[in-house]
């Protein structure tokens, strides 16, 4: 058969198509699981040439395999970069893009609001290792030119930020870094794509858990980097696979193969549906605020019609007005989630099913209550993540749950 060329494919014929070709064992049509520790070689000389690299081939499953490397060119043709490399988990994502490309002596400025873990990682564990970081509203443009120091090596934000929703505008900050050595990374688990394409806006790097919409069935922990050859080679070698050893199993990038074929259907209903949800919630009277980059009352509104390709991510938080039945926000919005029956109160996010939780104590646990407050993380934030459920049902639990008032 001729090689289809996917320069100018569609999103989803893409999703479908690149890293995949039927397997040369058996013709296979879907990638097999590779799954082994290590490949046995020809001969001695055979062994060599592949660990010197002279020719190519396989050599252990940690240095890289077949399912995985699949799973990799796949991710590398759908955030448009040029290589990519799979990891265990979302966060050996953000820690091998750390160790990968930072030394002591780096500066770093970090978004001031990112998932909890993301946060003890760069703002408690990279000072131990001699690297300075600046937390930085990276939504206030100006904020973020006045954090660059000369020894600045990389800028570090989501968009959204998890659990507030807020936005950076990444053509900004690319803009702002201009032809410095700075790198600009951002993970992209809230809005992948064809939401948003941080490497097309000028990010250098893109990183995503995959545990969430990528994968999107709630069935695997893993993660993706996705950018240049030579940062994905130098994270690769130093960050990810023949340090740390923090790769992706066979079996996983099966099911995320699987996955990312449907990534855009799955996408769209969430987006979809996740608006409707933010409409709703936003005209209930209980409701004190929602943060949906989707509405036009969010303040980053214009940042989401800018970069986020009319669909504006299936994940909204929420808070309740205080005092409502006598009861504190946190009280009320304990109610309100208890009383859900379609939702499962859970973290993670951008699984089939709907899912709620509360970020002060649940995904932002283990940051202090002093960051926690600078981030705007409150007791009567709710996080929802809105699934692939019939919209109308989804909107009757929340009725239902609310009434419960
Ligand atoms: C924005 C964001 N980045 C990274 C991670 C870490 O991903 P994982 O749980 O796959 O390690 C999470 C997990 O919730 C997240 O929400």
């Amino acid at each position: 058969m001729e090689e289809l060329d996917l320069s100018n494919a569609g999103f989803t014929t893409r999703a479908i198509h690149a890293g995949q070709e039927p397997d040369p064992a058996y013709g296979a049509l879907a990638t097999p699981i590779y799954q082994t520790s290590t490949f046995c070689f020809d001969s001695m000389e055979d062994g060599i040439a592949k660990f010197e690299g002279t020719i190519p081939g396989y050599v252990y499953s940690r240095g890289g395999n077949p399912t995985v490397r699949a799973l990799e060119l796949k991710m590398a043709a759908i955030e448009g970069g040029e290589d990519c490399v799979a990891t265990g988990s979302g966060m050996g994502a953000v820690g091998s893009v750390m160790i990968g490309l930072l030394q002591a002596g780096d500066h770093v400025i970090v978004g001031d609001c990112v998932y909890g873990c993301s946060n003890v990682v760069i703002r408690d564990v990279l000072p131990k290792f001699g690297i300075e970081v600046t937390p930085v509203n990276t939504g206030d443009l100006d904020a973020v030119a006045a954090a660059i120091k000369p020894n600045t090596k990389m800028i570090y934000f989501e968009t959204p930020t998890n659990p507030m929703m807020r936005l950076t505008d990444i053509a900004g900050v690319a803009q702002v870094v201009g032809e410095r050595d700075i790198k600009v990374v951002v993970d992209n688990t809230f809005a992948p794509p064809p939401v948003q394409y941080p490497l097309a806006c000028g990010a250098d790097i893109v990183l995503h858990s995959v545990t969430k919409y990528l994968n999107g069935h709630g069935d695997v922990i893993a993660g993706v980097i996705v950018g240049s050859a030579d940062d994905i080679a130098q994270i690769k070698n130093i960050g990810v696979t023949k340090t740390c050893g923090c790769f992706c199993s066979p079996f996983d990038a099966f099911l995320i193969i699987r996955g990312l074929q449907t990534l855009e259907l799955r996408v769209r209903r969430h987006c979809e549906s996740a608006l409707a949800v933010a409409r709703f919630l936003e005209s209930s009277p209980a409701i004190e605020r929602v943060l949906y980059p989707g509405l036009e009352s969010f303040p980053d509104h214009a940042i989401a019609k800018k970069q986020m390709n009319g669909l504006y991510t299936g994940i909204l938080s929420f808070e309740l007005k205080d005092g409502l039945g006598g009861r504190s926000r946190f009280e009320a919005g304990k109610q309100v989630v208890n009383a859900m029956k379609l939702a499962h109160v859970a973290v993670s996010l951008g699984d089939p099913a709907s899912l709620v939780q509360h970020p002060a104590s649940m995904t932002h646990h283990n940051v202090s209550n002093e960051v926690k407050a600078s981030m705007g993380i409150t007791d009567g934030i709710i996080r929802y993540s809105v699934g692939l459920e019939d919209t109308d049902d989804i909107i009757a639990d929340l009725k239902q749950a609310l009434a419960t008032l």
